[in-house]
C-alpha cells in the first residue's frame, strides 16, 4: 500500500496531495460530495448552474491505511493508491472501487478475420470498450446490483449488462437494445447494490463510455476521452432522494404552461400548405379528438432557412392563419434547426457570417456541411453572445403569434460526415474545439430558444429538443426522436421515458404511432393506450410512411383513441399538480415502479409497468395480439380504474384486455383531481373542479393558477387541500393568491357525491 499523502482543509474541501494531480472532495451536502481531479481542462459546468454547497458538518481522519470523511448520511475511505470506496451510514457499500484488472471482452481479432468479418457488415467486438479512454472509474458490481438513469438509452429499465457511449447521434437506424448511443448525454447512474441505493454523476461533456458489467460481472466503469475527472457521489436514504439530489445539482423541469400538457398532432409534410394544417384542425374537430397543438416541421419555411416563413404557402399571411388556428384552440409549435443556410442573400446567414457567430475550421473559414438547406453554418452555441443572438430571432416567431418552439438536429446532425473533432467552438468564451462542446450544443441551442421565447413571449417557454446534456431539463423538454413503428419501440419507450425521468427529464415522451416505418390500427391503439400518461403527448409520424392521425383507420381505433385522449384531459390536473410537486421534489411524473418502492426485488427490472406520481399504476399492453396480461401490483391495496374491483398488492393478477383496455389501478384511498371534460385546454380558469376518491378516506394537496405565466411566483396561485375520513369531506385553502378560485368542487365518494360552494365571505368551502 502506498503512503498516505497529506490533505488540506479549507471549509468543505479537501485536497489530498498526490503527486501530478491533486484529488479533492467537496463536501455539497450530507449526500452530496464531488469529487475532483484538475486535469488541465478550463471552463465551467453546463449542468451544474449554480452554488450547491450547503453547510455540512462532517469528520476526516485517518483510520488504518486510508482516510475517512463521513458526514451524516455517507462514508469515504479514501487510500494513498487513489482508491475512493463510498459507503452509507451504516457501513453498506455503495461504490467501491475495483482492485483487479480490467478483462477486455475480445482482445481483437487478426487482420484477415477482421476483414472477414467487417465484410459481411458487422463491427468487431471490443473496440469501443478497450481504447480511447483517457481515465476510467472502475467499481465493483455486487451480484445483486441494478443501474437506472443514462437518460435516453435504449433498451430495458435495468441497465445492468450493456455498454453505452456518451456522444450524441442522429442514428436513423431501427433503435435497438445494443445500441450504445442516442440523441442525448446524460451521464447520471443510478445504483442498486444489494438493495441500497446511490447515485454517480460524471460531468463531463467529453465522449465518453459506460460499461454496466458488460464486460465482466465483477466491475462496472465510467471512461472519457478527454476533461477533467469530476464526479458526483449521490447519497440518500432512498432511492427518490438520490433522484431528489441528482436534480437538486442540475435543475429541475420548471413549471410548464399548462397546455403543453394537451394532445399534440405533427406529421412531417404537414406544414407545406396552410390547406393541409387547417384539414388536420378540421378532423380533430370533425372527430372530437381533443388537442393543443399542431406542429410545423421544416416544411413550412422558405427553403429551410430558419426563422423564415414561406408566405406563398400561408395565403400571403401566416400570422393571420396562426391566429386563426388559436382561436380554434390550437397552437402552432414550429421547428427550429441550428443549420443556417448558406446563402449570402440570406439575413441571419450573412448576419452570423459578419459577427462571427458561426463555428469555424481550424483555418478561420466559416465550417460547412449539409443538413436539410443543403451547405449550412453552424451558430457557435457556446458562446453567451451568440445564444442571445438566436434567442433575438426568436421574436420573429413570437411575433408569428406561435406557443412554443421544437429543436431538432441539434446532436448537431450533419448529412456530409461527422463534423470534425478539430472545429473550433466556444466554451463559453474560451476557444474550444467540437470535441468538447458536441454532446452540449443541443443543451446551450435550447437554452437560447428558453431566453427568447422567455423575453418576447412573457409566457413560460415551451421548447421541445432532441439533443440535450444533463440540466437541459431546465430550459426544455425532450422527445426520444426518431422511432419506428414497430412493437420493439412501443416496449422501449416505458424503460425509456422511466430512465429520462430518473435522469431529471420529468417532461419527455415519445413519437405516438412511431415515427420511421408504418403504422398499423393494432399498433397505434395500443401506443395511444401505453402514452396516455406520457407527459409530452404527440403523434408525430416521418413524411413518405402510412398516415397515422387518429382517424386514419376509422372505427375502432377512431373511437378508442377519442377515449383515451378524452381520459388524457380527465388526468391533466392531475399531471399538472405532479408537475409542481416535481419543480420542488425533482421526481418525475412517470416512474418506474423501483422509484416508489426500491425495497421491492420484483420491480428491479419491470419494463411494461410504470407509475404516475406514487399513485396510479399502468399496465399497457406493449404486445401484438395480446388479450391477457399478466399485471404485478406492488405492497398496498388497488383499485381497478374501470370496475373498481379492490386487490391486495405483492401479487400478480391475470386481466383482460381486449383492444379498447389499458389495465389502469389506483392505490386505494387516493384521491385524484377529475379535469372537467374540455377539447382544448383553455386560458380561462376553471371555476369548478371534481375530486374523486378511491377507497373511503384519503387526502390531497391541489395546486392552481393561471397555468401561462410566471405570475405564480409572486404568489398568484392557490393550494387546496382535500380530506376525505368517515363519509366527511374537508376542504382547505392554505393560500389563496389567484383571484379565480373554484366557486364549486364536487367530491365523487364511492357511494355518495358531495357538492362544495365556495363562501366568498367565509372564505371557506361549505357543503350545499
Ligand atoms: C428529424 C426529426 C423528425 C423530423 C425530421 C424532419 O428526423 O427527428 O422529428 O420530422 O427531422 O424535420
Amino acid at each position: 500500500m502506498t503512503q498516505l499523502p497529506d490533505y488540506q482543509q479549507t471549509n468543505q474541501t479537501i485536497t489530498f496531495a498526490f503527486p501530478k494531480h491533486p484529488l479533492q472532495l467537496f463536501v455539497l451536502t450530507p449526500t452530496i460530495i464531488r469529487v475532483f481531479e484538475n486535469r488541465g481542462d478550463n471552463g465551467s459546468s453546463y449542468a451544474v448552474a449554480d452554488h450547491k454547497e450547503q453547510s455540512t458538518s462532517f469528520t476526516i481522519k485517518t483510520v488504518g491505511d486510508h482516510y475517512e470523511l463521513q458526514t451524516s448520511n455517507l462514508l469515504v475511505k479514501i487510500d494513498g493508491d487513489r482508491h475512493i470506496d463510498v459507503y452509507d451510514a451504516a457501513g453498506n457499500a455503495l461504490a467501491v472501487d475495483y482492485r483487479g484488472k480490467r478483462q477486455l471482452l475480445d482482445k481483437g481479432v487478426d487482420k484477415v478475420h477482421e476483414r472477414l468479418v467487417k465484410a459481411e457488415g458487422h463491427n468487431v467486438s471490443g473496440a469501443t470498450t478497450g481504447s480511447g479512454q483517457y481515465y476510467q472509474i472502475v467499481k465493483s458490481l455486487a451480484k445483486d446490483e441494478h443501474f437506472y438513469g443514462l437518460g435516453d438509452k435504449t433498451g430495458y429499465l435495468d441497465k445492468r449488462g450493456f455498454e453505452y457511449d456518451n456522444w450524441n447521434v442522429d442514428n436513423p437506424a431501427p433503435q435497438l437494445e445494443n445500441f450504445t448511443k442516442l440523441y442525448k448525454s446524460i451521464p447520471v447512474m443510478y445504483g442498486l447494490k444489494n438493495g441500497h441505493p446511490y447515485g454517480l454523476f460524471f460531468d463531463n461533456p467529453y465522449k465518453s463510455h459506460f460499461d454496466m458489467g458488460k464486460e465482466s460481472p465483477n466491475y462496472y466503469f465510467y471512461s472519457a476521452v478527454a476533461g477533467n475527472l469530476d464526479y458526483y457521489i449521490l447519497g440518500g436514504n432512498s432511492l427518490k432522494d438520490v433522484v431528489a439530489n441528482y436534480t437538486y445539482l442540475t435543475g429541475r423541469v420548471p413549471l410548464p404552461q399548462k397546455w403543453t400538457l394537451g394532445y399534440q398532432q405533427s406529421r412531417w409534410g404537414y406544414s407545406a400548405s396552410q390547406k393541409e394544417v387547417q384539414a388536420v384542425a378540421d378532423n380533430l374537430k370533425k372527430f372530437d379528438i381533443p388537442c393543443d397543438a399542431i406542429h410545423f416541421d421544416v416544411d413550412y419555411m422558405r427553403g429551410y432557412r430558419v426563422f423564415t416563413w414561406d408566405k406563398d404557402q400561408y395565403e400571403g399571411d401566416p400570422k393571420h392563419f396562426i391566429t386563426s388556428l388559436k382561436k380554434q384552440g390550437i397552437k402552432a409549435v414550429p421547428i427550429i434547426d441550428p443549420g443556417v443556410k448558406k446563402d449570402p442573400n440570406y439575413e441571419v446567414y450573412a448576419d452570423g457570417v459578419k459577427k462571427g457567430y458561426f463555428v469555424k475550421s481550424p483555418d478561420g473559414q466559416v465550417y460547412i456541411n449539409k443538413v436539410w438547406p443543403g451547405d449550412s453554418a453552424f451558430p457557435d452555441f457556446g458562446r453567451p453572445e451568440v445564444r442571445k443572438w438566436w434567442a433575438r430571432h426568436d421574436k420573429f416567431l413570437v411575433d408569428m403569434g406561435v406557443g412554443g418552439i421544437w429543436n431538432d438536429m441539434n446532436e448537431p446532425a450533419s448529412f456530409e460526415g461527422p463534423i470534425p473533432d478539430d472545429v473550433v467552438f466556444s466554451d463559453q468564451d474560451l476557444p474550444s474545439t467540437h470535441k468538447k462542446m458536441h454532446n452540449v450544443y443541443g443543451h446551450n441551442m435550447a437554452q437560447a430558444t428558453y431566453a427568447g421565447l422567455k423575453h418576447y413571449q412573457g409566457k413560460r417557454p415551451y421548447v421541445i429538443t432532441r439533443a440535450a446534456y444533463a440540466g437541459t431539463q431546465k430550459y426544455s423538454t425532450v422527445w426520444t426522436g426518431d422511432n419506428r413503428s414497430i412493437w420493439p419501440h412501443i416496449q422501449m419507450m416505458i424503460p425509456q421515458l422511466c430512465n429520462l425521468g430518473l435522469s431529471g427529464f420529468s417532461f419527455a415522451g415519445v413519437d405516438i404511432g412511431g415515427f420511421a416505418s408504418d403504422t398499423n390500427p393494432e399498433l397505434l391503439t395500443r401506443w395511444i393506450e401505453a402514452a396516455i400518461f406520457s407527459p409530452l403527448l404527440r403523434n408525430h409520424a416521418a413524411m413518405g410512411t402510412r398516415h397515422q392521425e387518429p382517424w386514419s383507420f376509422g372505427d375502432p381505433t377512431l373511437s378508442i383513441y377519442r377515449k383515451f385522449v378524452k381520459l388524457r384531459y380527465r388526468f391533466i390536473p392531475y399531471l399538472y399538480d405532479l408537475f409542481e410537486k416535481q419543480t420542488k421534489s425533482g421526481l418525475p411524473i412517470m416512474r418506474p415502479l423501483v422509484l416508489v418502492d426500491d425495497t421491492d426485488p420484483r420491480v428491479r427490472d419491470l419494463n411494461d409497468e410504470f407509475m404516475v406520481g406514487d399513485n396510479v399504476l399502468v399496465a399497457p399492453i406493449v404486445e401484438k395480439s395480446k388479450t391477457k396480461r399478466l399485471v404485478y401490483l406492488p405492497a398496498g391495496e388497488w383499485v381497478d380504474f374501470w370496475n373498481d374491483r379492490q386487490y391486495t398488492g405483492h401479487q400478480d393478477i391475470v386481466v383482460d384486455t381486449p383492444l379498447d383496455k389499458l389495465p389502469l389501478f389506483i392505490r386505494n384511498n387516493t384521491i385524484l383531481p377529475w379535469g372537467n371534460p374540455v377539447n382544448h385546454i383553455s386560458e380561462t380558469p376553471d371555476r369548478t373542479m371534481t375530486f374523486r376518491v378511491y377507497g373511503n378516506q384519503g387526502h390531497y394537496d391541489h395546486y392552481q393558477d393561471d397555468g401561462v405565466d410566471f405570475n405564480y411566483q409572486n404568489g398568484e396561485f392557490n393550494h387546496y387541500t382535500i380530506s376525505v375520513k368517515n363519509g366527511q369531506v374537508a376542504i382547505n385553502l392554505p393560500h389563496h393568491g389567484f383571484k379565480p378560485i373554484y366557486e364549486t368542487i364536487n367530491v365523487e365518494l364511492s357511494d355518495n357525491q358531495i357538492k362544495l360552494r365556495y363562501d366568498a365571505a367565509a372564505g371557506e368551502y361549505r357543503q350545499s
